[in-house]
């Protein structure tokens, strides 16, 4: 029963991580934009999302880290050692999957905690009126790290996959 259980917080914690990632991408943003064109502005609740995501996107991305380990430790026998030195097709995916989860936390840091701030900081001020509304180049950086990022999420669920279907 507890391996289960891990399972399924495992995938919970992936669909309420990856889920919401989507729904600001193929919902909120596209919304953002049409309401900027047409002359309104939906800067300051988009604002209000994002940082209620945070706590909810970082708290997903611990539970996967702390259930996966588990599951690989408890479930499938993995250890330091043969972690970093078997060519079984599982421990190759899990390398993979493990390495990629690793950069995403990266880029999440830097897209959330430095990136995020600036960029809205200078939304902000522009709302105000007191300077250009782009963000200037931390905006298209802001932009990038979120499309690598996104794309690297699904491939780790892609690589989740193939880690017990060969
Ligand atoms: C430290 C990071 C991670 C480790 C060590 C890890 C480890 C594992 C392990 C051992 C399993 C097999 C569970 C089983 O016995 O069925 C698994 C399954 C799975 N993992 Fe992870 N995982 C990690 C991160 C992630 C991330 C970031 C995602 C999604 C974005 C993810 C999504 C999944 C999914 C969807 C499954 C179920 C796959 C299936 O049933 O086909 N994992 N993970």
């Amino acid at each position: 029963m507890l391996y289960q259980t891990a399972v399924f917080i495992h995938i919970l914690s992936a669909v309420i991580w990856l889920g919401g990632m989507l729904f600001l991408v193929m919902v909120l943003v596209p919304l953002y934009r049409r309401e900027r064109k047409a002359g309104g502005d939906m800067g300051e609740l988009l604002r209000q999302i994002t940082q209620r995501f945070l706590p909810v996107a970082w708290s997903a991305m611990a539970l996967l880290a702390v259930t996966g380990i588990f599951l690989a430790w408890d479930h499938w026998g993995i250890r330091p050692g043969n972690f970093f030195d078997a060519g079984t097709h599982f421990v190759r995916m899990l390398q993979v999957k493990t390495g990629l989860f690793l950069l995403v936390i990266v880029l999440s840091l830097v897209h959330d905690f430095f990136l995020g701030p600036r960029v809205l900081t200078a939304l902000k001020e522009a709302r105000a009126g007191s300077s250009s509304p782009s963000g200037g180049g931390s905006r298209v950086l802001l932009l990038t790290f979120a499309r690598v990022n996104l794309v690297l999420v699904l491939i780790i669920l892609m690589l989740a996959v193939f880690l017990i279907r060969p």
